[in-house]
This record gives structure tokens, C-alpha cells and sequence, in this order.
């Protein structure tokens, strides 16, 4: 898909968009955001997302498990990231998992960059979160950019990692530390 050009500068994010933590009744519209081909291609998300798998996912939030944002064109939800925690592992609370999506719509706007910094701000400032990490298929340059951005780095690379469109398809496996205290 052709993406927009933008004079907007790296950082900031589009006018009007409002970052807010997820509510159980943005399950439809989630779903909605995972209908999109370059959103399917890169996640790990099945074609046809279901409402009610999306309702149990963000059911995660209650038991801590799961910390989850939406960005937000007035009542439109146009992107999502996760935060997926480890509740019952004493010696991993400072591990988590981030998976993100922007609607097909959204991409190349700005929005997974005002995501990502509010989820940072979030995890280093507030959580103690000292490891963040994700994996994004090789062939995914948008995401791989945005990633290094905000200073993950790749750690190695997982032969196979998924079955995409009838090939399988390697990933990176890529992590932040929480940068030192200034
Ligand atoms: C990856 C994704 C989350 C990024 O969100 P986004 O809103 O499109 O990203 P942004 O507009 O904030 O741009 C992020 C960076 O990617 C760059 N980028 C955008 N399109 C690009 C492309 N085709 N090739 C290389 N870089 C690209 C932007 O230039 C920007 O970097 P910059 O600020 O240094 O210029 C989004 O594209 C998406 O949801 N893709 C499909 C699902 C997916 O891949 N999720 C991630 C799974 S690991």
C-alpha cells in the first residue's frame, strides 16, 4: 500500500488524536482495526477477527496481565497497543510483551509513534518496566523503523516465526532496556 507523505515532524503526533487506555466496549472496533490486510500481514493475528476473542483478550485486564491503549479520532479507535505482563512470574515482572496495530487507514501518520511514546512513558515512568520486547517479521520496514526509533534493537533472528499467506516467514526478536536513570 502506498503511505502518505507528511511534513509532520518524527515526533509528534496527528492533530486530535487522543491516546486512552482500552475499554471493554472497543472490542468491535479492534476487531475492526485486525480486518486490515497490512494488519493481518503483520501481526500474528488470524484474517477474520472475532469480537468475542477480542472481548477475552482485553478480559486480560482484570487480571493484570495486560495493559492495553487505544489512539483515537474522536469516538473512531484507529490504532491499539498491548502490554503483555507476567502477573505470576515473581522474577519476570519487569518483562513485558508489546504487540501494536494502526488501521490500515491510519498507517503512516504518526499514530503508532504517539502509541509507542505514550506506552514508554507509561512502562518507564510508571510501571518498572525494564524490559520491553516484541517480535516483527524481517520484511516489516515500517515497524522495524519505528522500533529502533524509540530504541529497541534486534537481538536475534526466529527462523520460521510464522506461516503468512502459505510461506512461512522469519522474524526478529527485538528488546529495549529501560534507559538509566538521569
Ligand atoms: C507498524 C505500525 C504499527 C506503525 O504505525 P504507523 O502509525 O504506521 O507508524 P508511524 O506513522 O508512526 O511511522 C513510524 C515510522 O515508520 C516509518 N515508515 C512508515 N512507512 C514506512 C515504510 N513503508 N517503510 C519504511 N518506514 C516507514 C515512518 O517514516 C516512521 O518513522 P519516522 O518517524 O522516523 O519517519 C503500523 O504501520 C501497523 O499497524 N502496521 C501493520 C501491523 C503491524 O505491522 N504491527 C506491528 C507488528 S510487530
Amino acid at each position: 500500500m502506498k503511505r502518505k507523505t507528511s511534513t509532520r515532524p518524527s515526533n509528534a503526533a496527528p492533530k486530535g488524536l487522543e491516546i486512552r487506555r482500552t475499554q471493554s466496549t472497543d472490542a468491535a472496533a479492534i476487531a475492526r482495526v485486525f480486518e486490515g490486510p497490512q494488519v493481518i500481514r503483520g501481526t500474528l493475528q488470524l484474517p477474520y477477527p472475532s469480537v468475542e476473542a477480542w472481548q477475552q483478550r482485553l478480559g486480560r485486564e482484570t487480571d493484570a496481565s495486560l495493559v492495553s491503549l487505544v489512539a483515537c479520532d474522536g469516538e473512531d479507535v484507529v490504532g491499539t497497543l498491548g502490554l503483555h505482563l507476567n502477573p505470576g512470574m515473581p522474577r519476570r515482572q519487569h518483562v513485558a510483551e508489546l504487540g501494536m496495530a494502526v488501521r490500515d487507514d491510519w498507517q503512516g501518520r504518526g499514530v503508532g509513534t504517539a502509541l509507542l511514546k505514550a506506552a514508554l512513558e507509561l512502562a518507564d515512568g510508571w510501571m518498572q518496566l525494564r524490559r520491553l520486547q516484541l517480535t516483527v517479521f524481517v520484511d516489516n520496514a515500517p515497524a522495524v523503523r519505528l522500533y529502533r526509533k524509540f530504541g529497541f534493537e534486534v537481538e536475534g533472528t526466529l527462523r520460521e516465526l510464522a506461516y503468512r499467506d502459505g510461506r512461512y516467514v522469519d522474524g526478529f526478536l527485538m528488546a529495549r532496556l529501560r534507559p538509566a536513570q538521569t
